[in-house]
């Protein structure tokens, strides 16, 4: 727990003398030395929050204590004192304990390849930390920058960023929850992703040619383990030209697209920012012509900004201006046309193998628009470029097929850019370290607005074994996005690569994901409404009890599913006491697939009805019967309190498109009283479900 940061008397750190008001119990405060300039934007917010009051410096509602501003070696730095009993949390995408006291992080979107706990930049950034108190009431703080910054928890928050003094805003609530509900209105939700990303996806760099494709997603229908998509790594284009495809081993992507569908796959297909340098590559050219490319400045030369990726010397599209994410988003037009369901930017951060940090010069220019705060320095707009890059790509699909959801996939973001895609957790390792840190890490991208979020299971560089394999298929598989993915020099990283025990382990944990999707989809649906993350931490069920807030080994699935794992190596294995205590200790074990002591525990609140669908190999056969998520058979489980009582609801719609937008949907309640369950619909206008078994735990 972090200690009060204490500024010696007559020190030069200074508090705003004229904090404003943003709404309730949220105030923007400045940097007395730079009050008089107006605030560049920031592109984190959905519309950037106006004062609306000057706000006097302490106000009796609140407890947010101002924070102090002072020079220190050279530069501004912002600090606010934390009290005994406080606990830090998010600061986006970190490697490392749940718990964020006393680390450092420098907030730099960096390709950070073989990354590891002591890592200090990793492909995201959100400037932002969440403060449990000791009462368990909340806070969190908004850093409004979008240079490159640093948040050190080490005494109190201290905040750094590289460019101007930025606006701190800091908010203050009567619980996490509620404080996530105040990021989700500045920054904006999650939309509601197709039901088939929700669905197991399997990955690898690369499986070619096109038959390659066609065996694995053959192999999971004839091993009957569940999986929604198959992915497309770079290998599919012709010299890593993005948009082409490999003449000789994927000669024929829409037929590669119609066979995959025909098993009830999607397909999803990578597309990098740079553009290879040449002159015979149409892609290439429309961008020199229409002058969309980043510039290096004007003392190295000028022109287009070159660096090497992939291909060898690219060129970088300025997704900070609106008419190239025009230009950029249209190229998917015909790129999908082929049949391609959904997008993966990847080495966006944006990756260079040849740029200082394997990036861009903080010197190259952006002609920015002014929404974003105009012409620039790559220094300005280095975090936010993937952030554009995928609102590019979002919007581009979404105009190409509009009736559609779309889903993209992005390695690097900045806070707010969940409104555009889900992530991963980027290159981590095969080894036991990343599995333990698979889990804290997603908590914490929840914890920033980011619940779309899961590890490439299995580990992406090295080599798993089976019961590394089995054992990450078991807690991936109750992640949000569920995703198994490894390097090109690995050995098979499939389901079945390891031997029986570990496929049926693996065919186990996918076939868990399946039936709890009804719980999953409702959660989503949750978190596209309010920002609530779909996995939450321990604490979430009792913020106030100090025994939860360090928890790394298990977590909550939404408000009603306890998860617990074993993360440790065998020979290690966790003691009986690992499930959490405090009031998770009266949480009852469950499970919906044959007992498997490879899998994590499964425990349900008492007082909680959770709705379970049935054993499905893709999320098609779901919505086969054409009713949407409804056509399911439909099973609840209901875990009476001591009053046998208990309640849940169920979130269902089309599982794609947007007819959810004008009520083609059903969220329906239901209670168990007196040994008796109703259903109600409590929003919606499809019909409800209306034949369900009941299983009580
Ligand atoms: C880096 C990504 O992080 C990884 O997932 C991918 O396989 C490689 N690039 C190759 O595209």
């Amino acid at each position: 727990m972090s200690t009060p940061a204490q500024a010696p008397r007559n020190s030069p750190w200074r508090r705003d003398p004229a904090p404003t008001s943003l709404g309730d119990r949220i105030v923007r405060f400045r940097d007395p030395l730079h009050t008089h300039e107006a605030l560049p934007p920031f592109p984190a917010y959905v519309k950037r929050p106006a004062p609306i009051a000057p706000t006097p410096t302490v106000t009796p509602k609140t407890r947010i204590v101002p924070p102090r501003f002072a020079d220190v070696r050279g530069r501004r730095v912002v600090m606010l004192e934390t009290a005994i009993g406080d606990s830090l949390y998010a600061t986006g995408e970190v490697a490392g304990p749940l718990l964020r006291d006393a680390t450092r992080i420098r907030g730099r979107n960096t390709d950070c390849f073989g990354y590891n706990s002591r890592s200090r930049s990793l492909y995201q950034s959100h400037p932002w930390v969440l403060g449990v108190r000791r009462d368990g009431r909340a806070f969190g703080v908004i850093l409004e920058t979008t240079y490159s910054f640093e948040i050190d928890l080490r005494a109190g928050i201290v905040l750094a960023c590289d460019g101007p003094s930025p606006g701190v805003v800091v908010l203050e609530r009567d619980s996490p929850e509620e404080v996530l509900g105040v990021l989700a209105e500045l920054t904006g939700t999650m939309p509601m992703p197709p039901l088939w990303a929700i669905g197991y996806q399997q990955c690898r760099w690369s499986y070619e040619p096109d038959d390659e494709v066609r065996r694995i997603a053959s192999e999971f229908r004839t091993r009957q383990i569940p999986c929604d998509v198959i992915w497309m790594d770079i290998d599919y284009m012709r010299g890593f030209r993005c948009f082409t495809f490999d003449p000789e081993e994927f000669p024929n992507p829409a037929k590669l697209c119609d066979d995959l569908h025909a098993q009830g796959f999607r397909g999803v297909w990578m597309i990098d920012p740079g553009i290879k340098v040449d002159a015979g590559y149409g892609v290439y050219a429309q961008g020199r012509d229409g002058d969309h490319f980043v510039k290096a400045d004007g003392a190295q030369g000028g022109g287009e900004y070159h660096g090497s990726v992939w291909p060898g010397p690219c060129a970088f599209p300025d997704f900070t201006r609106a008419r190239t994410r025009q230009w950029w988003g249209d190229l998917y037009n015909d790129f999908i046309a082929h049949g391609i369901d959904g997008v993966w930017n990847d080495m966006n951060e944006p990756a260079i193998f040849d740029g200082p940090g394997k990036s861009m010069r903080d010197d190259a220019r952006h002609d920015a628009d002014a929404e974003l705060g105009g012409p620039d320095a790559h220094a300005r707009y280095h975090n936010i470029y993937a952030m554009q890059m995928v609102r590019a790509t979002r919007e581009g699909i979404l105009r190409a097929r509009p009736e559609h959801r779309p889903f993209v996939l992005t390695r690097s973001n900045f806070l707010g850019g969940h409104r555009y895609a889900a992530t991963w957790t980027g290159d981590n390792t095969s080894n036991w370290e990343h599995l333990r840190l698979s889990i804290p890490m997603a908590l914490n991208l929840g914890l920033s607005g980011q619940p779309f979020v899961g590890p490439d299971i299995g580990g992406f560089d090295g080599n798993a074994d089976a019961t590394l394999f089995a054992r990450w298929m078991g807690i991936g598989a109750l992640l949000p996005f569920a995703r198994g993915h490894s390097i090109k020099t690995s050995v098979p990283h499939e389901p079945w690569s390891f031997g029986e025990e570990c496929e049926r382990v693996c065919q186990l944990a996918l076939r868990r994901r399946y039936r709890l999707m009804a719980y999953l989809y409702t959660l989503f649906r949750e978190a596209s409404q309010t920002g609530l993350p779909i996995v939450r931490p321990a604490f979430f069920a009792d913020p106030r009890d100090p025994s939860l807030r360090t928890i790394d080994h298990a977590f909550l699935l939404g408000r009603d599913v306890l998860v617990v794992a074993d993360v440790n190596p065998p020979g290690k294995r966790l003691a009986p006491g690992s499930k959490p205590g405090g009031v998770l200790a009266s949480w009852r074990e469950f499970d919906i697939v044959d007992a498997c002591a490879e899998l994590p525990k499964l425990y349900i609140r008492p007082g909680a009805i959770v709705p379970i669908g049935p054993d499905v190999q893709h999320t098609g056969e779901i919505l086969a019967a054409g009713n949407g998520t409804t056509s399911a058979e439909r099973t609840l489980l209901v875990a009476p309190d001591e009053h046998g009582a208990a309640r849940g609801v169920c979130y269902d719609d089309a599982g794609d498109g947007f007819g959810y937008q004008s009520g083609e949907y059903v969220l329906t309640e239901y209670v168990f009283e007196t040994g008796k369950i109703t259903g109600r619909v409590i929003e919606g206008k499809m019909a409800v479900p209306s034949d369900y078994a009941i299983t009580r735990v």
